[in-house]
Order: C-alpha cells, then structure tokens, then sequence
C-alpha cells in the first residue's frame, strides 16, 4: 500500500524538472496527478509518462498559474476529471536575473507573477474543495534565494514572500484540517540551472562541478531529492507540521 493511494494531487509546473521529480514521486506512491504548466501538449506528454500504479489516473492541463481563470479552470478540471483534490504542489517558477540596476520593470512583474500571485491564485482555488473536506495539503516552492541572492532582487523577493504566504496559511487553514509548508531547495540540476550557466556563459558540468564542490555534502541536488521531502510533508505523517520552510539544500546556506 502507497502512502498516497485513492490521493488526488496537483504540481504546477510539472512538465519537467523538480516539478515532474515531484509528480513521479507522488504517482510511484499511489496518488492520480494532475500535471499543470502553460503548454498542455507538455503537460500531456510528462503525464503519460507517470509511473502509476493500477486504478490511478494522470491528467495534463495547460495553464497559466498567474491568471486567475486559467488557475480556476485547471483546478475545476482536475476535480471533474479526477474525482478531487488533496494536495496542491506550488512549484511553476520562473527567472528574469539581473543586477538591481539593469532589471527591468517587466522583470520584476513577471516573477512575482508567476511565484507569488500564481501560488495564492492556485492555493485559493483549491482551499474551497480542501475547507468543505477539511482536508488538504499545500506545498509552496520557495528556495535559499529567499535568503538573499546577488543578480536576484526579484526572485528572492518573491521566495520570501512565499515563506510569509505559506506561514499565513499555516495560520488560516489549519482549523479547517489543512497543512501548507514550503521547501527551499539549493542547487538542483534542472533546466533553470542550465539556463543560469548558460547565462554566466559556463559549460553546464562545470557549473554543476563548481557548486557541488562549493556544497557541504559535496554534490549538487536532483528533483528527486525535493520529491522526496515533499511525499513527506503531504502526507499524514506530517500532519503536526505547517507553516514551515524546510531547506533542502545540502547545508549549502549553513554559512
Ligand atoms: N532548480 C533549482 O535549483 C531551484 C532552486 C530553488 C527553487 N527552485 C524552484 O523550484 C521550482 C521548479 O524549478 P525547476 O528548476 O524545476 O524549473 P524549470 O524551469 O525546469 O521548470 C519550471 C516549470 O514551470 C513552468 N511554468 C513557468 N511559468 C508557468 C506559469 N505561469 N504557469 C504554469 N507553469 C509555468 C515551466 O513551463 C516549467 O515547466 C520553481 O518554483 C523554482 O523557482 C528551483
């Protein structure tokens, strides 16, 4: 018996990356996903290729996390398609780096569009079905950006105003039998890591060499890493624990 088995879980962002670890993680323990991100093809494509388990069932849906009825619709569709939500995973993101003085307003719009509006649309989409439950689960990706991160005057915004979301929910929905927390990742090998390298002009291994070296536990982080603290924070083992950001990031921001 899996840990999610008869479970209903939504990951935004899905198509790939920690995203698609995540779903993985969540289909290989029982649960049917619901895969979202902007382009519904990607969305199908990575839901078919979910490892699930009999009598559990995959869905791709195209949507914009940051316009609020596309998130409407995707969460409607899931629960008419699926038979229901439990756990909504936040984790479509984006980046727009820069140096504070070359950023430009568009920038900064479009990450804290798509982080910060895109998980309180989504999370206010799905507590409606987890209140008349009283059950749900949110996870929020926020990241060690939060803490501060040169060339990032947006993005580590919105990552700390995710960590401020997820301790208010935390507050809010808790009576209503309802966990949000937020995982920090450091350094995980996915496409917005290669895009980083490409955009310091570095060979992908190399940056990976560069910032494993740099870590405590001397390696870089794999989706799977984030999927495995995220099948632990959704589930009922966890159910003493909300509004918490747990930093799964090798110990890389420790000092
Ligand atoms: N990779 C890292 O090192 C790292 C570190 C810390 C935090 N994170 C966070 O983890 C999450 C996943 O990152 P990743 O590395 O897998 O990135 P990724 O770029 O590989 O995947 C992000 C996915 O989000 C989708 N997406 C973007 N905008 C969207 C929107 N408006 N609506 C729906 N989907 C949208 C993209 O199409 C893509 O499939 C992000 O929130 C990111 O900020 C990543």
């Amino acid at each position: 018996m899996g840990r999610y088995d008869g479970r209903i879980v939504v990951v935004t962002g899905a198509a790939r990356g920690i995203g698609f670890g995540t779903a993985t993680r969540f289909a290989e323990e029982g649960a049917s996903v619901a895969i979202i991100d902007l382009d519904e093809s990607a969305a199908a494509e990575a839901a078919a290729k979910l490892p699930l388990v009999e009598g559990a069932k995959a869905l791709g849906i195209g949507c914009d996390v940051s316009n609020g009825e596309s998130a409407e619709a995707a969460i409607t569709r899931t629960v008419a398609e699926l038979g229901g939500i439990h756990v909504l995973v936040n984790n479509a993101g984006i980046t727009r780096d820069n140096l504070l003085f070359k950023m430009t307003e568009d920038d900064w719009d479009l990450v804290m569009n798509v982080h910060l509006k895109g998980a309180f649309l989504m999370t206010k989409a799905a507590q409606k079905h987890f209140v008349e439950q009283k059950y749900g689960k949110i996870l929020n990706l926020s990241s060690v950006s939060a803490l501060g991160n040169r060339g990032q005057a947006n993005y580590s915004a919105a990552k700390m105003g995710v960590q401020g979301f997820t301790r208010t929910l935390g507050i809010e929905l808790g009576p209503f039998g309802i966990n949000a927390n937020a995982i920090a990742p450091g350094f995980i090998a996915t496409e917005m890591t290669d895009a980083t390298a490409a955009r310091l002009k570095m060979d992908v291994e190399e940056f990976r060499r560069l910032n494993a070296e740099a870590n405590p536990v001397r390696r870089v982080g794999f989706p799977e890493d984030i999927a495995a603290a995220a099948a632990f924070l959704c589930s009922d083992e966890a159910s003493y624990i909300t509004g918490q950001t747990l930093y799964v990031d090798g110990g890389a921001k420790l000092g």
